[in-house]
């Protein structure tokens, strides 16, 4: 008789199914987890949240591309989303857009050959009064400048 080993990302899925419960509810938590876990939800993930919850994977599919924070490629260590809505636009944004692709030596949608900084714009995350503003990972970078930008880089390098 053959035996399977299962895959330790499908134990990882029951674990969290465990802890979030299986209804559709749970299915937005689950994703974010695997997302922290792997910096990305692999098609074989999506495949197997689908089937352990006993949804369609397009289902899935669908909630990954709603969601900013949550991603089908594997992007770097370092999430980098630059705010590119009006109040930041107007702070200076496309000059701290272009420190940032100059620093990192990629533009915004790539990620660095080493996997280690990736560049998004994000829309509005509230801070519209102390723009330019943009993320790190978790971290709220606010009142950005060229200078402070280097500056900050530097920490994660
Ligand atoms: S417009 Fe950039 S945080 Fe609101």
């Amino acid at each position: 008789m053959l035996v399977f080993e299962k895959n330790s990302l499908t134990t990882e899925i029951e674990a969290l199914i465990k802890k979030y419960g299986s209804n559709r509810t749970s299915l937005l938590p689950i994703l974010q987890d695997i997302q922290i876990l792997h910096g990305h939800i692999s098609d074989f993930a999506q495949q197997e949240v689908a089937r352990i919850l006993d949804i369609h994977p397009v289902e899935v599919y669908g909630v990954i591309t709603f969601y900013s924070f949550l991603s089908i490629e594997a992007k770097g260590k370092y999430i980098i989303r630059l705010c590119q809505t009006i109040s930041c636009d107007l702070a200076g944004k496309a000059s701290i857009a272009k420190v940032l692709e100059g620093e990192l030596g990629i533009k915004f949608g790539e990620t660095t050959t080493d996997k280690k900084f990736s560049l998004e714009y994000v829309n509005c995350m509230g801070m519209c009064d102390q723009g330019p503003a943009m993320l790190i990972n978790e971290v709220v970078y606010t009142k950005l400048t060229p200078h402070r930008i280097v500056e900050i880089l530097k920490t994660y390098k």
